[in-house]
């Protein structure tokens, strides 16, 4: 059997780090594109002989070529401007919506059938961008934030509870920004309710750490993140390939769920073969339910600046 094809675009660290966590993975080709010259080569070459070390067979192509990317299953978008410290995820949006209107139709006329994967920012916009420009239907084209936003908030939970992070369930709804919505109601631990666990202060401050999660980052390394970023999309790669049927956090084209129609932002969805199989409506509780409003406001008005 052979196996499926994935292209990530975009050879910056986001890119690399999806490319390679994918790569171990070992059971599909990647194809790295960029525009620069010798990077996407380069980092192909590299995490072919990690390979070596690792135990994973050398399946990685860099390339400068969209010809190379023919018959991808999967297009993973990480191609755009990071943010610099002081910017917010919004700033980019004129850069970036250009290259990513640009990097998905040439995408996507050498794999039609592809499921596109966002992840460039401001990620929510960006997603409205692909899907316009891809004219493919809502069930293959999604971003990636509400992995990366829980895996934050779990990440701080589990060092304020001191448990292990693999026993943390939660999850984190609305657009990829600081008015994103960490959905305390559903966060447990072990089972047990949060708020039975920790004083709503301490919780409150874990929201906020959540919501500024990638500016921190942003602030500490003078760019944007990328090993959980990264990370985060090879799930989701691995949830539509190898049909998982996952129920993720990921931003996708609501028409009518959660009352918001025409607009994406992150919510629950079944992710397996046919890519959003189920957009999954939580019960969201009157304090939550008014910030994913607020949410999907502000994620509006970003939306209202794209030039298409
Ligand atoms: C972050 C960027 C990737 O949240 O948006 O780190």
């Amino acid at each position: 059997m052979s196996r499926p094809k994935i292209t990530v675009v975009g050879a910056g660290n986001v890119g690399a780090t999806a490319a390679q966590v994918l790569a171990a993975r070992d059971y599909a080709d990647i194809v790295l594109v960029d525009i620069k010259e010798g990077l996407p080569q380069g980092k192909a070459l590299d995490m072919n002989q990690m390979g070596a070390v690792r135990g994973y067979e050398p399946n990685v192509t860099g390339s400068n070529d969209y010809a190379d990317t023919a018959g991808s299953a999967v297009v993973v978008v990480t191609a755009g401007l990071p943010r610099a410290p002081g910017m917010s995820r919004d700033d980019l949006v004129a850069t970036n919506e250009k290259i990513v209107r640009e990097v998905t139709e040439r995408a996507v006329e050498q794999s039609p059938d592809a499921f596109l994967v966002v992840v460039s920012n401001p990620l929510d916009a960006m997603c409205h961008v692909a899907k316009n420009a891809s004219g493919f239907p809502r069930e293959r084209v999604f971003g990636m934030a509400g992995i990366l936003d829980t895996a934050r908030f779990s990440t701080f939970i589990a060092w304020e509870t001191g448990s292990s992070v693999k026993d943390v369930t939660a999850m984190v709804l609305g657009g990829h920004g600081d008015q994103m919505v960490p959905v305390v109601s559903a966060t447990t631990v072990g089972g047990v309710p949060l708020r039975k666990l920790v004083p709503a202060d301490r919780i409150d401050a874990m929201v906020e750490r959540t919501a500024k999660g990638g500016g921190e980052l942003v602030q500490l390394l003078g760019t944007s993140a990328w090993y959980a970023p990264g990370a985060a999309v090879a799930q989701m790669v691995d949830a539509v390939l190898l049909d998982e049927k996952r129920i993720l956090p990921c931003t996708a084209y609501l028409q009518g769920e959660y009352g918001i129609d025409g607009l994406y932002l992150g919510v629950p969805v079944k992710l397996g073969a046919g890519g959003i199989e189920q957009i999954v409506e939580l019960d969201l509780d009157e304090a939550e339910r008014a910030a994913l409003d607020r949410s999907a406001a502000a994620v509006r008005e970003v939306v209202g600046v794209l030039s298409t």
